[in-house]
């Protein structure tokens, strides 16, 4: 938890700072692949999006934290900025070492508000959850070679990383500003999920007219479906819950992580069956 103190602030910062893994997406060891594996590599859909969703957060974190009075804050949120840079750099790197072509990056968004902050904030929690239990079923059924596997576990721990210090801040300036009461924070932090919510439906509903999501991770639940043969919405839940459980015992111990969405998954998943919306996306597409 925070207290809202200068020493927590201290702590949560410096944890994040000092965390920062020192590495340059080109001296990775990327694995030689057979024609077989980067076919499967090429299949995956979410590539471009994820490319695109990764530059944009480089630039949308590095200049909201240059607004960030805070200096600690700003410090650990200009390191956000960095590694989320770094992750569009990692999957370029990818993409050109495999010789996959995706589509063009759309447009960056112009708006470092404080509100754009979170509104990403949220879409990351959201986004790195979802993509956690894609990537744990790829391990599941070792979808990709263990050194492959190793080079995205990089960027989800990142990610653990970013969603955690999120939670945090958002608990700590919470308090700061007066709100810190459990009512105000169950209402804002529910309706920042509902905005984060509402912003994926609506970019991803067919024939929606908002330009692609571009902000958070960039892996959806859709990015599952596409991947997966017999995949049901349970596996890929609990898939999400105990990847989410295994990338945050990672984290400091003594830190706030995220909650809200393992404990709606678990809710769920303690369902005699599934709400029938859910049931509908079966059955599974086949992977390519
Ligand atoms: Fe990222
Ligand atoms: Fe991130």
């Amino acid at each position: 938890m925070t207290d809202g103190s200068q020493a927590h602030k201290t702590l949560f910062c410096q944890s994040f700072i000092e965390t920062h893994r020192q590495f340059e997406p080109a001296e990775l060891p990327w694995p030689a692949l057979d024609a077989v594996s980067i076919d499967r590599l090429r299949s995956i859909p979410f590539w471009s999006v994820a490319l695109a969703a990764e530059k944009n957060a480089g630039v949308m974190v590095t200049r909201y934290a240059r607004t960030v009075t805070d200096p600690q804050i700003r410090e650990a949120l200009a390191m956000q900025g960095v590694e989320e840079t770094r992750h569009g750099r990692l999957l370029e790197e990818m993409l050109a070492f495999y010789g996959i072509d995706v589509a063009p990056v759309p447009a960056q968004s112009d708006d470092f508000s404080e509100r754009a902050f979170l509104d990403f904030g949220y879409e990351e929690c959201i986004d790195s959850f979802l993509g956690m239990g894609i990537f744990g079923l790829a391990r599941q059924i070792q979808l990709f070679v263990p050194e492959l596997t190793d080079i995205f576990d990089i960027v989800m721990l990142e990610e653990a990383r970013h969603v955690t210090f999120f939670v945090i801040w958002i608990a700590y300036e919470r308090i700061r500003r007066g709100r810190g009461a459990s009512f105000f924070t169950a209402v804002s932090t529910g309706l920042g999920y509902a905005r984060a919510v509402k912003r994926i439906v609506t970019t991803f509903a067919p024939g929606a007219k908002d330009a692609p999501k571009t902000q958070g991770v960039g892996f959806g639940a859709e990015g599952a479906f596409a991947i997966f043969d017999d995949i049901t919405w349970r596996n890929f839940l609990q898939s999400c819950v105990s990847e989410q459980e295994r990338y945050m015992s990672a984290m400091p111990s003594d830190l706030l992580v995220p909650s809200v969405l393992p404990a709606i998954a678990k809710l769920m998943l303690r369902l005699p069956s599934l709400p029938s919306v859910l049931r509908r996306a079966e059955p599974i597409r086949t992977a390519a």
